[in-house]
């Protein structure tokens, strides 16, 4: 079989950290070009990664004939426009999370797909994860009876990242971190709990503990350092609830917030059991057994989720066909963060 053809856009963390690396390893793929709008980056990842050319302007790639797939590494707000830029050249994509800034831009994504028949897939990597796996089949088995609430935290003692820079610019990041955490959580739960629709979409958010940009105190500054003279407009708070068809789903998110230790994690709460899944690790399992409450802890064996998600949208590219990562999956979580921040905006709860 022909290997497929690919290109990787942005050469920085999450490229060097898990895209190029996993094409690189896959013998189905073949990295054709890289591309950074700095050369340096650009130059180092094809020395690197051993791909055959590094170009510094993406509608190189948009134009070159042998590129057949795209990952997109880039901040969050390019991520539309690219996407549709490559859609339409014939490019099958896998854009990196958040899918866009906008819900509507989202939809923009998915009427480019779809109109020019190519796949569409976004980063919601915690799909490829294991143990979300395994939480996902306890559920649809109905082993925890009526699912009829979920709760998730996604909060960090001081962890803004890269203050003043592109994550906290709510016109580079589209918000802060709720559609830069939140997104993965919530796609969690939809991806766990299968369909529903929405019904009710409440939010609040905060931006406090960051705004004396100089006098903010951190443990981690994870995105580059702080920069004092750049922009600090996004939320490091979020709260919500979403009534859906389904469970109603509470949050909290922070980035930053006097808690002391980070709580991360989502409870799955039913009328015959309840699991409580730490984010990107193991979950327990409670239930009743003989008249006796019972707590079992999984530990599983995982796979590398990054890898895993990389793998299979190669194989759906090959196989042209929809999977877990597709564009379609994600419109609902999208819809979820574009009422939480109207919600918050207006201080009204926003239906459907
Ligand atoms: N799935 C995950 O868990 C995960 C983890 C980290 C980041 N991400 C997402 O990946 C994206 C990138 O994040 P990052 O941390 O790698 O950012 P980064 O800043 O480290 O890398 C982005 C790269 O894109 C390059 N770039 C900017 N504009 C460009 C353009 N027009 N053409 C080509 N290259 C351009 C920059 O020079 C930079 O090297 C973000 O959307 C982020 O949300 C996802």
């Amino acid at each position: 079989m022909e290997k497929l053809k690919i290109a990787v856009i942005g050469c920085g963390t999450i490229a060097n950290a898990q895209h190029l690396p996993s094409y690189t390893a896959n013998p189905k793929a073949e990295l054709v070009s890289v591309c950074d709008i700095i050369p340096e980056r650009a130059d180092a990842a094809k020395e690197k990664y051993g791909a055959k050319k590094a170009v510094y302007d993406y509608h190189d790639v948009l134009n070159d004939p042998e590129v057949q797939a795209v990952s997109i590494c880039v901040h969050n707000y390019m991520h539309a426009p690219m996407a549709i830029d490559f859609l339409k050249a014939g490019k099958d994509v896998l854009c990196e999370k958040p899918a866009a800034v906008t819900y509507d831009l989202v939809c923009d994504m998915k009427a480019a797909a779809d109109a020019n028949d190519r796949i569409l897939n976004i980063g919601v990597v915690n799909r490829f994860n294991s143990n979300v796996n395994r939480v996902r089949d306890i559920i649809q088995s109905g082993e925890l009876g009526e699912l009829y609430q979920i709760y998730c935290s996604f909060r960090a003692h001081r962890s803004i990242p890269g203050l003043g820079g592109q994550s906290t610019r709510k016109e580079t990041a589209g918000g802060g971190v709720l559609i830069d955490w939140g997104v993965h959580y919530l796609d969690l739960i939809f991806y766990c709990i299968g369909e529903v629709r929405l019904k009710t979409v409440t939010g609040a958010t905060h931006s406090v503990l960051g705004k004396d940009m100089p006098g903010y105190t951190y443990e981690s500054m994870w995105a580059g350092p702080p920069d004092y003279a750049g922009v600090y407009n996004v939320e490091e708070y979020v709260t919500g609830m979403v009534r859906t068809t389904g469970p109603v789903i509470t949050l909290n998110g922070a980035w930053a917030q006097n808690i002391g230790e980070d709580a991360t994690f989502i409870e799955f709460m039913g009328s015959k059991g309840g699991v409580k899944l730490t984010y990107g690790g193991d979950f327990i399992l409670y239930s009743t057994d003989r008249g006796c409450l019972t707590a079992t802890q999984y530990k599983g064996q995982c796979v590398n989720m990054f890898a895993h998600e990389i793998d299979c949208f190669i194989d759906a590219v090959n196989e042209h066909k929809k999977i877990r990562s597709n564009v379609d999956q994600v419109l609902i979580t999208a819809q979820v963060m574009q009422g939480l921040y109207d919600s918050a905006e207006t201080g009204h709860e926003i239906s459907y």
